[in-house]
């Protein structure tokens, strides 16, 4: 082995000594956009070398592109205009890629020495990613019915797929929901879709390694429902009255809206729609007992029925216009009779209810009710029956009430006068005649048997004389009952001071009456004790 060729080894040695772990291009595979410019970089540092020459091969054959050297460039003719390198370190630059500039591209690194370095690195042109689309087998579904496909497509290379609804991730079950994946296809499955699948818009995302795209929101309809028909109100008052506004509505969750129908005892009613009001129930003649009303909710598209739990109640007429109509004669006490009647226009009544002056008004032996209590008889009436009579009238969704104003005509009761007995001359004289009477009695005085011309209650004498002393007789009389009373009073006139200030003749009478009462008792028991003493004693 001579010197040089042993230089030459030893240089080798070193090359590959040196360059054994060194690479010279970096790890692919590159990726370009279709159309864009590709540069391949080398991981060359001011490199020496006597050419540089890059290769390509798309996995059939290998053919130049560009090679370096001393003398300058050589450019292979399909390359020519759209290729360069740098000589300072390598870098190859292809403009505008296209998809058969997919490849292998190798690279030889040529020393002086004629020592050869060789790599490749794969380049892959990418389409640009597009018309992202989704797509469904069924233009609308029915909720637990239909398997709703869902096909994402888009156009570009080494594409990957997935699914959002709204903003988060769609994660398949592996069962109901499923996700398959193709190369330029993704297809999304719902069996037996339910309405919440498609809630929330559905994106499709394509991407590759340089780009994403999404496509438009996706939605689709999943008619569903009616889960459950419910009528309200759920409890309707168990009385109605006739021809008031109230209303039965039927409601479902429902897509599309539900149509409704009703039932009453279980037939179908000539009405339809969410609302049935009372006005048309009672124009069907319907609800005068209590009776039960339905409803049915139907799905057109998903083909379902659901009826509702029932609601009773029963339509009452109001009652109106209630009259009390009693005798319209003159009534007299102890000799005529009542008969009052209280009656309504309209409505059925449930109840009647009697009061006198608020009171109630309690049967006896001279008022008497029917049996119904529609009337009452009073026979005969008295006094007492003078008042206002009402009869309320009762059924479970009104009442109403009338009276009636008793006058019985009575009296006049025994008169009484009042007055004093004995006044000083010029006193002033009021005497008082009353006597119970309906209508009030007329009066009339009489002085020592002779009419006087005064006709009211009151007989007043302004300045008492001797001759006002006598016998003053008081007539009530009843102008109705044509009943007279009458009562006396006598009083005497006396001389100025002779009548004790402190206590009136009576009261002198009085005291002096009792206490002779007081002394003949007490003889009496002295008397009595004194008998009786010896008689009692053992002795
Ligand atoms: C690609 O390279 C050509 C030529 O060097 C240049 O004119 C063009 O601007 C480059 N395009 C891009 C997108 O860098
Ligand atoms: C999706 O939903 C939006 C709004 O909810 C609506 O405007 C649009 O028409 C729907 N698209 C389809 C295909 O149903
Ligand atoms: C009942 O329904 C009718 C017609 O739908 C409406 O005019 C009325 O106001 C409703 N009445 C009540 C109490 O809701
Ligand atoms: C949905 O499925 C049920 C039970 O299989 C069936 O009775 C019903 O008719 C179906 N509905 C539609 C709209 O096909
Ligand atoms: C009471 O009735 C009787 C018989 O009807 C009659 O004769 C009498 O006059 C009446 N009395 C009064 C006060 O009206
Ligand atoms: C009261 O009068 C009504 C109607 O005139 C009649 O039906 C009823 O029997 C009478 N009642 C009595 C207790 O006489
Ligand atoms: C009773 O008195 C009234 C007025 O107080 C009078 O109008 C009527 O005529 C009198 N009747 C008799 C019967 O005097
Ligand atoms: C009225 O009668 C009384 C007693 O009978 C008699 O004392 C008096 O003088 C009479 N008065 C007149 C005015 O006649």
């Amino acid at each position: 082995m001579d010197l040089l060729a042993f230089k030459s080894l030893l240089f080798l040695l070193c090359f590959i000594g040196c360059c054994a772990g060194e690479d010279i291009l970096p790890e692919g595979p590159l990726d370009v956009v279709l159309g864009k410019n590709l540069t391949v970089p080398t991981l060359l540092k001011n490199p020496t070398y006597s050419f540089i020459v890059w290769n390509f091969n798309n996995g059939g054959h290998q053919i130049h592109v560009i090679t370096i050297g001393s003398e300058g460039l050589s450019v292979n003719t399909p390359y020519e205009g759209r290729v360069a390198i740098d000589p300072t370190n390598g870098f190859l630059t292809l403009t505008a890629v296209k998809s058969e500039d997919s490849g292998d591209y190798s690279i030889n690194v040529i020393s002086s020495s004629g020592a050869t370095k060789t790599e490749e690195i794969a380049v892959r042109v990418l389409e640009p990613v597009s018309a992202v689309v989704i797509k469904s087998n069924l233009p609308e579904a029915v909720e637990h019915n239909d398997t709703v496909i869902l096909t994402c497509s888009a156009k570009g290379s080494f594409l990957k797929f997935s699914w959002l609804k709204g903003a988060a991730p769609l994660v398949a079950d592996g069962k109901r929901v499923s996700i398959k994946d193709e190369e330029l296809s993704s297809t999304l499955t719902f069996v037996n879709v339910l309405r919440t699948d498609l809630v929330g818009s559905i994106i499709c995302v394509a991407t590759n390694k340089l780009e994403t795209e999404k496509s438009a929101p996706f939605n689709l309809t999943v008619h569903h429902g009616p889960d459950k028909a419910t009528i309200s109100p759920a409890k309707p008052p168990q009385f109605l009255q006739s021809g008031s506004s109230f209303n039965l509505t039927c409601a479902a969750a429902s897509s599309p809206p539900a149509t409704f129908n009703w039932y009453h005892n279980q037939k179908e009613m000539k009405s339809s729609g969410p609302v049935l009001t009372l006005a048309e129930i009672e124009k069907q003649g319907l609800g005068r007992t209590a009776e039960q009303f339905t409803c049915t909710a139907t799905n057109a598209k998903t083909k379902r029925v659901v009826a509702s739990s029932g609601v009773t109640f029963a339509v009452v007429d109001p009652i109106l216009g209630a009259t009390l109509t009693g005798p319209t004669g003159t009534l007299i006490a102890g000799n005529s009779t009542a008969n009052l009647t209280c009656k309504a226009a309209s409505g059925t009544v449930k109840t009647r209810t009697w009061t006198k002056d608020g009171k109630p008004l309690t049967p006896s032996s001279r008022v008497v009710f029917a049996i119904d209590m529609s009337s009452v008889m009073i026979n005969p009436l008295q006094k007492e029956d003078n008042g206002e009579f009402t009869c309320q009238l009762t059924n479970p969704v009104t009442q109403s009430k009338a009276s009636y104003k008793m006058v019985v005509n009575y009296g006049p009761e025994p008169a009484t006068v009042t007055g004093e007995t004995a006044v000083e001359v010029n006193d002033a004289v009021t005497l008082t005649c009353s006597a119970a009477s309906v209508p009030a009695a007329n009066f009339t005085w009489k002085f020592n048997g002779t009419l006087t011309n005064v006709k009211t209650p009151q007989y007043v004498i302004e300045q008492a004389r001797y001759k006002n002393t006598g016998t003053y007789t008081c007539e009530a009389s009843n102008p109705v009952t044509k009943k007279t009373t009458k009562s006396t009073h006598t009083m005497s006139v006396k001389e100025e001071g002779t009548l004790n200030e402190g206590l009136s003749d009576g009261a002198i009478a009085g005291i002096v009456i009792a206490i002779l009462v007081a002394l003949g008792a007490a003889i009496g028991l002295i008397m009595y004790c004194r008998q009786k003493v010896p008689v009692e004693s053992p002795y």
